[in-house]
């Protein structure tokens, strides 16, 4: 497995493997790596990518005033181990400085899909993701780049950004991985100690609730999403964010009736921020396309 540091290194890298005529699949991370991350390798490999590259950046453009950019946890021999181990073939971690040079002044904003749920509680977060996720693209020229639909959000502005740059990239959403209690993993659960890991489960313990009701015939988006935000309302240790109902595809709001609605919550169990997210109903064709 290939360490690399700078984007020149990524480009050369990237350069020899497209000279090669590989197929290049790219896994962005921020690091401190779980299972989650471990399955977007598996899901870059079946999409027939010959040569994975991950990159473990922990991008301070996309974090805010206040938040947990210093405290972020790291630990750069475990994630190596855990990506040589799952068949990565190179890492790109680029020091801020190597990415966010002195006078660095280009930022790439998506504008509608970043407003509303975690663009309205974080705002310039969904700038800082686009602006490193553009930049890595441009450095590991990646055929195919695996997110998580963890953050559903984040996965739908990382689209729209592709396409609307013409980046050329094919953009796969991977399936959200989580603890045996439900919990969806993230390399923030660290952050939950005691009784704050336990009530943590309110988050998908709504979601289920509300997909019990879809699967018994429950159509109406107010009822299904209120039925996921009483479960983390009624949960003493945690404060909801927000609980909404939103197209599968586009994101826009929904109400009334529906066919397919991704509903997604956020909330803070003690000091920490936890989302989460699922999609009930049928899966609308071109949901893939970027
Ligand atoms: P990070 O939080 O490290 O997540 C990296 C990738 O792993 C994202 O695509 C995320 O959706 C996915 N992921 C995290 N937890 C998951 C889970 N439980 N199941 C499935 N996938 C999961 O997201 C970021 O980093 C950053 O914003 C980044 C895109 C790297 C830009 O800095």
């Amino acid at each position: 497995m290939e360490l690399l540091r700078t984007p020149a290194a990524m480009r050369a890298w990237a350069d020899a493997r497209r000279a090669e005529g590989a197929r290049i699949g790219l896994v962005p991370t921020m690091g401190y790596l779980h299972e989650g991350h471990l399955s977007l390798v598996s899901v870059a490999k079946d999409a027939g990518c010959e040569a994975v590259a991950a990159t473990i950046f922990v991008n301070p453009t996309q974090f805010g005033v206040g938040e947990d950019f210093e405290k972020y946890p790291r630990d750069e021999a475990r994630d190596l181990a855990m990506l040589d181990a799952a068949g990565v073939d190179a890492v790109y971690l680029p020091g801020v400085k190597d990415m966010y040079p002195e006078g660095h002044q280009t930022f790439v904003e998506v504008t509608g899909v970043s407003r509303g749920l975690c663009g309205a509680a974080r705002p310039g977060h969904f700038r800082g993701v686009a602006t490193v996720v553009a930049k890595l693209f441009l450095a590991a020229k990646p055929h195919v780049a695996v997110f998580g639909e963890k953050d559903c959000q984040q996965l739908a502005v990382i689209r729209a950004m592709t396409r609307d740059l013409d980046f050329g990239i094919e953009i796969v959403g991977a399936p959200i991985v989580r603890e045996g209690d439900g919990l969806a993993m993230s390399s923030r659960n660290v952050y939950l100690k005691g009784e704050d890991r336990i009530a943590a489960r309110c988050l998908s313990r709504g979601l289920f609730r509300a997909k019990a009701l879809f699967d018994a015939g429950e159509r109406d988006a107010d009822t299904l999403v209120g039925a996921a935000r009483k479960e983390t309302e009624t949960e003493p240790r945690a404060k909801v964010e927000y609980a909404e109902g939103r197209d599968p595809v586009t994101l826009t709001p929904l109400s009334g009736r529906v066919d397919a609605v991704t509903i997604l919550v956020a909330a803070k169990v003690g000091p920490t921020r936890l989302i989460d997210n699922i999609t009930l109903g049928k899966m609308i064709p071109g949901r893939d396309a970027s």
